[in-house]
């Protein structure tokens, strides 16, 4: 077959809504990636679809609309799709919907629902109203290699495959779009993409899927059948890297060092530290960073890179679904270096009881870094991290002496001010964290745990073999933190106020462990994630 290339004229777009009605397949522009267009209400082109990508067909697809209201047709609606498309749409977001008789089951590989996205591109905009029925696209790649983002990619894939591509130029995103299942009120992220878990989480409450943060696994179906498979990936394996930046570097180099061939991904900010004829960069930002991921990886293809070796990314934001596509690319294949030991990262909110967990922990035999204790440790009468601090903020320094609550009322209720001091002191915090767990190591323990409230924030995730969440409801952890540290409920409640919610947590960690006071569940608990990361 001749793949035509058309421009996204109003002619182009006619001779593409042409090709669609008569049961052909069009690739097209959208802000995420190219999709593999066809008749979402035709037998004929679904099975043309997934024959072209080479798609197992238990795998759906993802049916695009013009406007919110065109579900209706397609899908069983409620009141939250409407506040999900409501805010976000057009654009680079997937809800899923039980689905109605008008979309055959070959579509939705069988499923009783279907996946509904509007998406904002101009030209995806202009093609779906040309073609005047919903277009069922996939990615317009072959099955398993890195979407799309370019009409080129397309056709590095696709020529002779399909009847044509619209080029509409590089997209926007550059990662598929954000999916979400809704479940008793709430949306859970099958798939993260630019409509982040933060994004979400101010419109309505956000839920947990499992099975984002495990290796697939053959004998569970994941919610969203797609994820089940090794993806976005060269031709080459795929390694991420966890451990201090700087070890990071070393290992890199001396791999380098070993046959030049190695492949790398680092940041631009490692240039002057990294550089190789397979060393490909990602740009500093997280949003630069899903841009440039797929063509990236696409250009590994062109090299003599045997092996491929990743950064990894800090995990909150839509760096969580560029660290998600890493994943899938690697197979989950990640290596530890310069601390070798597992480190289960811990966190969570005031009261919830993370010491509580850290010490169940300790009694199996982990080493355990308290960030809190590290950061008092640290701040002794001049110390370099007191004297920093008293640099931005003068009024908590007397005499060399920092007062503590006067520091932490100043931060606790502002978000900007918070910013401030954790760019001053997660670095030092984290150094001796990093000398800790290495001696540590070097004592002999066999794991160990880093019991940090600004685990994300301060980026250390990226170093952690897994991270875990401790939630608990709000009633309990405000009694917690009056008993605790004396203080009044007011100040207890303003202090919550200005975290994360639970939602936050839940997305973001591997796991969690739900600290209701039931100490026996939760020893359950840590032995199941000593079991499944430590041994
Ligand atoms: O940004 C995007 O979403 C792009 C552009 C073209 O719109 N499309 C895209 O489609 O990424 P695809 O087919 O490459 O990925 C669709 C994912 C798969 O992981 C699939 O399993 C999941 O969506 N999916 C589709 N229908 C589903 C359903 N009914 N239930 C659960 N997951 C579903
Ligand atoms: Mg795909």
């Amino acid at each position: 077959m001749k793949t035509l290339y058309l421009k996204p004229t109003k002619k182009g777009m006619e001779k593409a809504a042409r090709i669609i009605r008569s049961g052909g397949l069009v690739a097209f522009p959208t802000e995420t990636v190219y999709g593999l267009g066809g008749d979402a209400t035709d037998v004929g082109s679904a099975a043309k679809i997934y024959a072209a990508k080479g798609r197992p067909s238990d795998n759906p697809l993802i049916i695009h609309i013009a406007k919110a209201e065109d579900a209706e047709k397609y899908a069983v609606t409620s009141e939250l799709y409407y506040r999900l498309t409501g805010a976000f749409c057009p654009g680079p977001l997937t809800v899923i919907l039980p689905k109605k008789d008008t979309v055959p089951y070959e579509v939705t590989g069988g499923l009783d629902t279907v996946a509904v996205r509007i998406p904002s591109h101009p030209v995806a905009h202009a093609f779906i109203e040309a073609c005047g029925v919903a277009i069922a696209a996939p990615s317009a790649n072959i099955s398993g290699s890195p979407s799309p983002t370019t009409a080129e990619h397309v056709k590095a894939d696709l020529d002779g495959r399909i009847d044509a591509v619209i080029d509409g130029g590089e997209c926007d995103i550059g990662l598929e779009s954000t999916i979400v299942k809704i479940k008793d009120g709430a949306a859970v992220i099958l798939r993260p993409g630019a409509v982040t878990e933060e994004m979400l989480d101010a419109v309505v409450p956000v839920g947990r899927d499992e099975s984002l943060f495990d290796k697939p696994d053959e004998n569970r179906r994941p919610e969203a059948p797609g994820m089940k498979y090794r993806h976005y990936a060269p031709s080459v394996p795929v390694t991420m890297l966890k451990g201090p930046h700087g070890d990071v570097v070393s290992y890199i180099n001396e791999r380098l060092c070993g046959d030049g061939r190695t492949g790398v991904i680092c940041l631009t900010a490692d240039k002057d530290k990294i550089s190789g004829k397979n060393v490909f960069y990602l740009p500093d930002d997280q949003a630069g960073q899903a841009n440039a991921l797929f063509s990236l990886l696409r250009g590994f293809d062109k090299t003599d890179a045997p092996h491929i070796y990743t950064v990894t990314p800090t995990r909150t934001g839509i760096g969580f679904a560029v660290y998600n596509r890493l994943t899938k690319a690697s197979g989950f294949d990640m290596k530890r270096v310069g601390v070798t030991i597992p480190v289960i990262g811990l966190t969570g909110q005031s009261g919830a009881g993370k010491s509580t967990v850290a010490e169940a922990f300790e009694k199996r035999g982990a080493f355990v870094a308290d960030c809190d204790k590290i950061y008092h440790g640290l701040l002794y009468k001049n110390s370099p991290l007191t004297t920093a601090i008293s640099k931005r903020f003068p009024f908590a320094v007397r005499d060399g002496e920092l007062d503590r609550p006067t520091l932490a009322e100043a931060v606790f209720s502002d978000k900007e001010k918070l910013k401030l001091l954790n760019s001053i002191t997660h670095g030092v915090i984290l150094d001796e964290v990093r000398n800790r767990l290495k001696q540590a190591q070097r004592d002999g323990y066999k794991f160990a745990v880093v019991d940090a409230s600004q685990l994300f924030e301060s980026g250390y995730d990226a170093e952690c073999t897994a991270v875990v969440g401790v939630c608990a409801d709000g009633k309990t952890r405000i009694k917690r933190i009056v008993e605790r540290d004396n203080i009044s409920r007011d100040k207890a409640l303003s202090r919550i106020s200005g975290q994360h919610n639970e939602d936050f947590f839940r997305v973001y960690c591997d796991c969690i462990i739900d600290n209701d006071g039931d100490l026996e569940a939760l020893y359950g608990k840590t032995d199941g994630i000593i079991r499944k990361y430590v041994r």
